[in-house]
């Protein structure tokens, strides 16, 4: 992601009426590494949960998907791959013909990932290619083998229910007739595991959204303080939107050099930085059919927290 588009998206969220900056910039390099930490946090199920999905469940999810033949398992955004090597891992011992296409607008995550895959299960055949998801989908159309396209994590949830729905359309029409996706949702549940799986007693979620400031101070030439800065998140069960903030903790003005800007917060002003969106079953099956893609099979961890739905393109 470029810095001007960075600069630009910041000068918008810190210069709108309910300021706001956007959860896509949290991933730098700090922001990556304190994410894989929340992944590893016993508060933090989603990650737990999908992983058992995909290692105890992966014969299952292969018997409803419709492939007999080669077929392509295209993932958008694998970050590590700990989760889909489990999937990959069933379908290398069961002598399962496929192509394995990691999609990554990052060079390295790509390359760090084909280590990962490689060093799990030695020489498979991956072509992973860089670039926007849906040039790199709407590409993979010339190909005519079948493709299975993944989609894990709940990524869905940090999507606003309309562009939600856009995403799974513009997926969905890049695929064809009889392909097949698997998408990681996380599920509504008792509010209070929710809440703490966004504000986790280490205080490591708190440091993943900082560093949304501190990104702006080493990339854009910012002076955030961060002794005058606190996080806050909390669940609604009312609408199933998990809602972070930054919280300024008194007045201050802040410069930022790439923009030649001044940005004024009052104290208590927040900044709104993530949706983290929990859906019904309901839900996700409205959300996917109203684009196309029927429900084959909703997947779920012993405990129901989360699901990987498998669908299939009508
Ligand atoms: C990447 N995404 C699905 C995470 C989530 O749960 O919304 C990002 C995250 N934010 C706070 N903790 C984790």
């Amino acid at each position: 992601m470029s810095k001007e588009a960075f600069a630009k998206s910041v000068k918008k969220g810190l210069s709108s009426k309910s300021k706001h900056l956007s959860s896509r910039y949290f991933y730098d390099d700090k922001g990556s590494q304190l994410f894989k930490k929340i992944m590893g946090l016993d508060e933090y199920y989603l990650t737990g949960a999908e992983y058992e999905i995909l290692s105890q469940q992966a014969a299952d999810i292969h018997k409803q998907s419709p492939f007999q033949n080669h077929f392509n398992i295209v993932e958008l955004g694998a970050g590590d791959g700990k989760k889909t090597i489990e999937y990959l891992r069933y379908l290398v011992s069961s002598d399962i013909n496929f192509t394995y296409i990691p999609i990554d607008i990052s060079q390295e995550a790509n390359d760090m990932l084909i280590d990962n895959v490689e060093r799990s299960l030695g020489k498979i055949d991956i072509k992973p290619m860089t670039g926007d998801y849906f040039d790199m989908l709407d590409s993979l159309k010339q190909n005519n083998r079948p493709n299975m396209v993944l989609f894990l994590g709940s990524n869905i949830g940090n999507y606003s229910m309309d562009d939600a729905s856009q995403l799974l359309g513009n997926i969905s029409s890049s695929l064809s007739k009889g392909d097949t996706v698997l998408i990681g949702v996380d599920l509504q549940k008792n509010p209070n595991i929710i809440a703490k799986a966004y504000n986790d007693a280490k205080g490591i979620t708190r440091a993943f959204n900082l560093n949304l400031l501190e990104r702006i101070n080493r990339e854009l030439g910012g002076n955030f303080n961060m002794e005058y800065w606190d996080f806050y998140s909390f669940y609604n069960p009312k609408n199933g939107e998990v809602n972070s903030f930054l919280i300024s903790l008194k007045t201050q003005e802040v410069w930022i050099e790439e923009l030649k800007m001044n940005f004024q917060f009052q104290n208590n002003e927040v900044i709104y930085t993530e949706l983290s969106r929990k859906y019904t079953e309901n839900e996700i099956k409205t959300l996917c059919t109203s684009n196309g893609l029927d429900v084959i099979r909703f997947f779920k961890d012993k405990k129901e927290y989360f699901t990987d739905v498998l669908l299939q393109k009508k």
